[in-house]
């Protein structure tokens, strides 16, 4: 056992995630915000990439056969045994419900078995946290932005528990918009990093002009908007994807020389890379500059002088390079994870878990698991 159930300080936390296509476990020692990431197993579902996309079916069993050893081996990566635990967490809410059942009900079984408490954790409370576990200094107050292939979200998180949901996105995530323009370009998935790459080489493949050809409206985004507008934190994408659809398809008609029926052509086919080039550099620019301006008018509207980024498309070095551009102005400092704690992970779980178990908070064995949920700790705006 260890000292903190002995009454001592430290909490050592077993956490498992299964909320979509990564089946994650990790083993976190510490007390407070003085943690030690003891062990993190990522294995990642490749199998979906031949679907395009994830499938919920195929997610859930792949979770099955997989979670008893990633469990085992973040146990025996961290040198402990169950006896060593003092509690178990698993994410519990938002996501796939067939995947998320997997990691929850495999977390209440070792909690029953060995007498340890279980603890549901949130997902995006998790990516909250996730970026604390490699920066010291990425902790409250701040505002963060996450952003993955499920979520968009602008966060005030005034303290760890105590958050305002500001903005979110009114129909597709930024990941999804990465991935959706990444299949109309004819680029594999998940398409996010496909497109960076593509994008980063557009003045080298198509030249200036060319490069510049492409300019995509700024979505939501407007100069005379105030903190009173709906609109003035959320983002909208789908406008986004259509214009890019529009672009590859003008630019598909113009190279068959005539009018081309909807979907005759498959995606991206017929458009020189030059081209294609231009046309994910314009979106990324459209993208990146719509979430970096949101998130400065949250930063500046709550006085937070460090912005925190998480979730997949926090691997963008676009964006991140873009936020810090934009923080220096106000003197803040941006904070974005690397890419094994932006993607989805158990690390940030257990991280979570421990903030929650150390409030005395606990979860029944009739914990459930749930498509969606909203944050915990939400203030009124
Ligand atoms: O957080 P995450 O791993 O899983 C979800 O919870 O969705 O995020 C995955 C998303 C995908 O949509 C992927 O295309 C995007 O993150 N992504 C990126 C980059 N790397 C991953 N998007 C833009 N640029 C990247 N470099
Ligand atoms: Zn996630």
């Amino acid at each position: 056992m260890t000292v903190a159930s002995t009454g001592g300080r430290e909490t050592r936390v077993l956490a498992i995630e299964t909320s979509c296509d990564e089946t994650s476990a990790a083993v976190l020692q510490g007390r407070g915000d003085h943690v030690k990431l003891e062990s993190l197993v990522i294995l990642s579902q490749d199998v979906h990439r031949i679907f395009g996309g994830v499938v919920p079916e195929i997610a859930s069993r792949a979770h099955l056969t997989a979670v008893v050893p990633v469990v085992e081996r973040a146990l025996h990566d961290a040198g402990v045994s169950l006896h060593d635990v003092d509690v178990i967490a698993a994410t519990y809410a938002p996501g796939l419900v067939g995947a998320l059942l997997v990691g929850v009900s495999y977390a209440k079984a070792l909690a029953w078995s060995t007498g340890l408490p279980v603890l549901g954790v949130h997902h995006m409370e998790g990516h909250l946290f996730a970026t604390s576990l490699e920066h010291a200094d990425a902790v409250p107050p701040f505002t963060a932005l996450l952003v993955s292939g499920g979520h968009t979200l602008l966060v005030d998180v005034e303290a760890w528990g105590r958050y305002r949901l500001l903005g979110r996105t009114r129909d597709d995530a930024a990941g999804e918009a990465f991935d959706k323009v990444a299949k109309l370009l004819g680029l594999p998935y998940p398409g996010g990093p496909h497109v960076e790459r593509l994008a980063l080489r557009a003045a080298e493949l198509a030249g200036g002009d060319e490069a510049r050809r492409f300019r995509f409206a700024r979505p939501m985004l407007r100069r005379d908007q105030t903190p009173e507008d709906a609109e003035y934190y959320d983002v909208s994408f789908s406008g986004l994807k259509t214009a890019v659809l529009n672009a590859v398809r003008a630019e598909q008609r113009a190279a068959v020389g005539g009018p081309a029926t909807q979907g005759a052509v498959v995606d991206g086919q017929l458009v020189p890379e030059a081209t294609r080039a231009a046309i994910a550099g314009a979106f990324q620019d459209a993208l990146v500059e719509t979430l970096v301006e949101k998130t400065a008018r949250a930063a500046e509207r709550f006085g937070r002088r460090r912005v925190v980024l998480g979730g997949g498309v926090a691997c963008n070095g676009t964006l991140v390079a873009a936020m810090r551009a934009r923080a220096a102005g106000f003197g803040g400092t941006v904070h974005a994870p690397a890419p094994r704690l932006a993607t989805d992970n158990a690390a940030m779980i257990a991280r979570a878990a421990l903030f929650r178990f150390e409030r005395g908070e606990r979860a029944p064995l009739s914990l459930n698991a749930y498509a969606s949920m909203p944050l915990p700790g939400l203030l009124s705006n």
